[in-house]
């Protein structure tokens, strides 16, 4: 670690890093679109610009090594001079369209042009260079060119993230625009976080795009469920009065287990998530009913993508009924694994396998059960058509479940990834659908508490 001298102020800061970075976390912004943590220095933007003393001109903050008592001017008036004019520069051939651009409310070109700029156009509408408005570039996204300002994010994403090479720049000065190379769309199981880094509204997401303005949307901070590299996730979701809570998107959460990014069909999962709207109150009490005198006819089925809590529910309510309880985790699909690239995907695609294996639950179903209560959430209750059974209750997340609970994130829960990590995914609102936890505390009569203590095992 270093000193340096920020607008007179001292700060301790690692010198083999980035000064954008290491600034950031000292809570001081520098202006940036083409540097991105994940795709490291590119150095075309120059609105990183920044005065630095002792150097006739200002030098790019993203390609600036960091020196032992450095000194730095963030607020001088060359600083804003400099970002006023790169401002500028950007806003030649721009098309102002922000009212009706999806980035609004979390585009760094509109936040920059609020606080460091706010000049008006010296270029009327009429006369700024018009591009492409909606290419089609595949899996999902789509290219705005005329509101791009060519930082290449999203062509080095596809060159050191995803080894697929889709993108490229064709043309020459103004008339510059991302395009695809020799014309094939873009076709990677990562494509989503293509719009991700855009810095602004030139790239869009096809699913996305006009469903919700972006300040409306509650942030919760969630575990992927896809599979069990449990990567970390942003859930926005939305309930307008008198209307029921819906998720609008997932989206990656910077986190060590998946960097900045996430797979696009952890991405889209989302849909598989809503809340389904039904009261199964009576078949809950039925049931209870029935366990009371007939508990030793049931087992009980678990799948690998229960929340530890959850797994641990159904383990006393076994026991209390002595009842059978096993457990499934072969969700493997070898073809989800990823050859090149960033590698995120694994093929069992239920978040908690491993927690599945540390509880004891990971005994598969050997015998013909004539009454087998199965717990499952989301897709995964295909894993049920492999056992045979006479009669079976489905307790689930989906449409076909028996009886609906609420999904995973829907509920507060942890499980442990491929990497025995342990995750928590926070429930994003008060589900409709009773949680699983729940449903076990009234099968068994009594509030089901949970020993925080395994948890603290697995930590
Ligand atoms: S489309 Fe977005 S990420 Fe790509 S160069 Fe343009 S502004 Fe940068
Ligand atoms: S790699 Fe797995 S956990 Fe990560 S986003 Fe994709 S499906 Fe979800
Ligand atoms: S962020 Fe430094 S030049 Fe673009």
């Amino acid at each position: 670690m270093v000193e340096i001298i920020v607008d007179g102020e001292k700060f301790s800061v690692n010198e083999k890093g980035n000064l954008i970075t290491e600034l950031k976390k000292h809570n001081i912004e520098i202006p940036h679109f083409c540097y991105h943590e994940a795709l490291g220095v590119s150095g075309n933007c120059r609105m990183c610009l920044i005065e630095v003393v002792g150097q006739k001109r200002p030098q790019i903050a993203c390609d600036t090594p960091i020196k032992e008592g450095m000194e730095i001017k963030i607020n001088s008036d060359l600083t804003r001079a400099v970002q006023r004019g790169i401002l500028e520069l950007e806003f030649i051939n721009h098309p102002l369209d922000c009212p009706v651009c999806d980035q609004a409310g979390e585009c760094d070109l509109q936040e920059y042009y609020m606080k460091f700029d706010k000049q008006d156009s010296q270029v009327s509408l009429a006369d700024k260079v018009r591009k492409y408005k909606r290419e089609d570039f595949g899996s999902g996204v789509i290219h705005d060119a005329e509101r791009c300002v060519l930082c290449r994010r999203c062509v080095r994403f596809t060159q050191l993230c995803t080894n697929s090479y889709e993108l490229a720049v064709g043309g020459r000065g103004e008339h510059s625009h991302i395009m695809l190379m020799n014309g094939k769309k873009i076709d990677n199981p990562y494509a989503g976080n293509i719009v991700d880094v855009c810095p602004v509204g030139a790239m869009t997401s096809a699913d996305f795009r006009f469903k919700k303005r972006v300040w409306h949307l509650q942030k919760t901070p969630a575990i992927c469920q896809g599979c069990e590299r449990g990567c970390a996730i942003w859930v926005d979701s939305n309930k307008a009065k008198y209307q029921d809570s819906i998720i609008y998107r997932f989206r990656p959460r910077e986190n060590s287990v998946n960097g900045y990014f996430i797979c696009d069909y952890g991405r889209y999962s989302y849909k598989d998530e809503q809340i389904i709207k039904r009261d199964d109150s009576a078949k809950i009490s039925a049931l209870a009913l029935d366990l009371r005198s007939n508990a030793s006819k049931y087992d009980i089925l678990v799948s690998s993508s229960l929340s530890i809590e959850e797994m641990s529910a159904l383990k006393t309510l076994a026991s209390k009924f002595n009842m059978g309880l096993y457990g499934f985790s072969d969700f493997r699909d070898e073809s989800f694994q990823d050859e090149i690239g960033l590698k995120l995907r694994v093929p069992n695609k239920t978040a908690n396998r491993i927690g599945l294996i540390k509880l004891g639950l990971d005994k598969n179903l050997d015998k013909k059960s004539s009454n087998l209560i199965i717990f499952h959430l989301g897709k995964d209750f295909e894993f049920a058509s492999k056992f045979e059974f006479d009669n079976v209750i489905k307790i689930g997340s989906n449409q076909d479940a028996d009886i609906v609970c609420a999904s995973s994130y829907h509920r507060d829960g942890h499980t442990l990834n491929i990497d025995e990590k342990l995750r928590f995914s926070k429930g994003v609102f008060e589900p409709i659908s009773p949680k699983i936890c729940d449903i076990v505390s009234e099968l068994m009569g009594q509030r089901v508490e949970f020993d925080i203590n395994i948890l603290k095992a697995f930590a």
